[in-house]
């Protein structure tokens, strides 16, 4: 990866463990990264936990949190949805917007998405925004057409001034929670048509500054060869940021 773009290495914790157990986890990584710059780590935890894993790691360096949804609303009566002003008023900086899980479980939309990331950017808060090809969608050939499709779809209208508040994840949904992981080949290869994607939206300059994390059964042992890739500027890690000593290996993965 390029000096001058952020690393950046993420836990989604997605919908696991209780509180003692999020708070032992967060304070063992806590301690493994004490002191350690240059490589920016962001938690997702679950919304009841937000602030209590906020207030662990608010002190430490490049280290923050961001919450797994968001509404697209301001507030009022929509039970069971969490705003960006509340994030926000427990020291929430990131949100993900678009994770497959989403898409695929609770019917998200390209235009929600674009409300969500839209909401987000008023609140002042950054956006880590998801996306990525299914297994049929790839096995037809048809990847880098769905790739270039969400893209568009969800940023065709993001404003560039804001540009520094977006980091984008590919996770192609095969390699989901699956253990199959992309090839450092197929992980570079896409993640340059992103590049090049995004050059044509906003321009090159965007382009090569823009972190572009690879998501999709990253662990301690393939981290290294995937953010040894060009274009690869860290990860989206699902099960293996569960385990506090896996995930700080996969932040010290970088060559
Ligand atoms: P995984 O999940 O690492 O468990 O495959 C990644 C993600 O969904 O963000």
């Amino acid at each position: 990866m390029t000096m001058n773009r952020k690393k950046i290495v993420a836990g989604n914790w997605k919908m696991n463990n209780t509180f003692t157990e999020s708070m032992d986890l967060v304070r063992a990584i806590v301690d493994k990264t004490k002191g350690q710059s240059g490589t920016e780590k962001i938690i997702f935890p679950p919304h009841p936990f937000l602030k209590n894993i906020g207030e662990v790691v608010v002190n430490e360096v490049d280290f923050y949190t961001g919450a797994q949804n968001c509404s697209e609303h301001d507030k009022g009566a929509f039970t069971g949805e969490v705003s960006c002003d509340m994030l926000k008023s427990v020291g929430c900086t990131y949100v993900l917007v678009g994770h497959s899980e989403r898409r695929q479980y609770f019917n998200e939309t390209n235009e929600q998405l674009v409300r969500k990331i839209q909401q987000a950017l008023n609140k002042q808060m950054k956006v880590v925004f998801c996306f990525g090809e299914s297994l049929a969608e790839r096995k037809r050939g048809s990847h880098f057409e769905t790739v270039r499709n969400q893209l568009q779809d969800a940023l065709g209208s993001f404003p560039k001034k804001n540009i520094g508040d977006l980091v984008l994840a590919y996770e192609p949904v095969w390699a989901i929670g699956t253990g199959e992981t992309a090839t450092p080949q197929q992980a570079q290869e896409m993640h340059a048509f992103i590049r090049k994607t995004i050059s044509e939206i906003f321009s090159t300059q965007v382009a090569a500054q823009i972190s572009i994390l690879y998501g999709g059964s990253c662990n301690a042992r393939n981290a290294p060869e995937l953010f040894a890739c060009a274009d690869v500027d860290g990860g989206l890690i699902g099960g293996a940021s569960l385990n506090a000593e896996d995930f700080c290996k996969i932040i010290n993965s970088f060559g």
